[in-house]
């Protein structure tokens, strides 16, 4: 039976930098080629971050096309929830600086952590706050910008992300159960596996002036991520299609995390999931962690791939470890949503 929530995505957006860094710009940073960040990753290019851009900026501007895409005032916002592993501070939090920025005067805002599952958490808790009735209308962002965490002379790890941010507005609705499920989970066991360490309280000298130099870069093991990855994403779409109670066949559109070519289609393949029902963007933004979700939907939207009324599987994983999936019923009526980003 499918348990009525209540409570809809109205709005999508996102944002991306607008300086391009393609698999030839990397052939001559480290020892890597096109051919092979192609076939291992299925990555093109990435966005990076100049260096007056900041996540607060990004998530800003997904959040506002988020809001005009939904046609709702800032004043209406009840909550803003900004998932991010890099933020601009410690604190204030990213999430304070968006709703001081787009005017949602009334919102209580805060930060959340769960890496790359970030937008999928989010999802979970703003499904919470609806639909126990304490809030009407939440914004939801996923930033990242990993390229000020990556070591550039790293081939295993740089080659991999791109910043981005990407935004959903969910709302209580009158009747309408968009959001059928949510499910979550974490293993804290495997935290060593992706790692941003020494930028924390654990490094004794992080309030040095001037800072001890110390290694703060991402760290990861590439396979062990990837066994996780192919195990977890299924896991999660079954879980939460069981939560729904639909099938895994019931689902139209598998929006996963957008990590590695080959983790989608192997996932996508034990789901018995057809080509044309993968969204992917991979190729043209690496890894957005927290914003990889939302960015691949509104691509999706953009180019006229999803159409309501479609199912959609929204699959996180990363860093924690952490994942979880959010399926979707996606009814609203079509919108305009040019292919462009508004903030280039
Ligand atoms: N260019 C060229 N060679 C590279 C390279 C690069 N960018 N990166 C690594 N290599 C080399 C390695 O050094 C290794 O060489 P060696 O055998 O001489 O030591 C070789 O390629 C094979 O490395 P391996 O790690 O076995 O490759 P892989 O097939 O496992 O692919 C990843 C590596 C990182 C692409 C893959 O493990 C992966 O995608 N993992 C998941 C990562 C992920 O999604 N992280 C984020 C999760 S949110």
């Amino acid at each position: 039976m499918i348990q009525p929530v209540g409570a809809r995505i109205t709005g999508v957006g996102a944002a991306v930098p607008a300086s391009v860094v393609t698999n030839a710009d990397l052939e001559r940073l480290v020892d890597t080629s096109d051919e092979w960040i192609t076939t291992r990753t299925g990555i093109k290019q990435r966005r990076v971050v100049s260096e007056n851009e900041t996540a607060t900026g990004l998530a800003v501007a997904a959040a506002r096309e988020a809001i005009a895409y939904a046609g709702i005032a800032p004043g209406e916002i009840d909550l803003i929830i900004v998932a991010t592993s890099t933020p601009d501070n410690l604190y204030p939090s990213t999430a304070c600086m968006v709703q001081a920025a787009v005017g949602a005067q009334r919102a209580a805002a805060f930060d959340l952590e769960a890496a790359c599952s970030g937008i999928i958490y989010a999802l979970a808790v703003g499904q919470q706050f609806i639909g126990s009735g304490t809030f009407k209308t939440v914004l939801m962002v996923g930033v990242d910008i990993h390229s000020r965490f990556l070591n550039w002379e790293d081939r295993n790890t740089c080659i991999l992300f791109g910043d981005a941010a990407g935004a959903l507005v969910m709302q209580a609705a009158d009747g309408e159960n968009e959001i059928l499920a949510t499910y979550l989970r974490a293993d804290g066991t495997g935290g060593h596996l992706l790692s941003i360490p020494n930028y924390g309280t654990a490094y004794p000298h992080a309030g040095t002036t001037p800072p001890k130099a110390v290694n703060r870069y991402l760290h990861m093991n590439g396979r062990a991520i990837y066994e996780f990855a192919v195990n977890a994403v299924p896991e999660a779409v079954r879980a939460a299609c069981a939560r729904a109670g639909i099938r895994v066949e019931d689902i139209d559109f598998f929006v996963p995390h957008q990590a590695n070519q080959r983790i989608i289609k192997a996932a996508a393949e034990r789901l018995k999931f057809k080509p044309e029902q993968i969204v992917s963007n991979l190729d043209q933004y690496g890894n957005t962690s927290a914003a990889s979700i939302p960015l691949a939907l509104r691509d999706a939207l953009a180019r006229g791939q999803i159409k309501p009324p479609a199912t959609c599987a929204l699959v996180g994983f990363g860093g924690g470890l952490t994942w979880g999936a959010a399926i979707i019923r996606w009814t609203a009526a079509e919108r305009q949503m040019t292919e462009g980003f508004p903030n280039e």
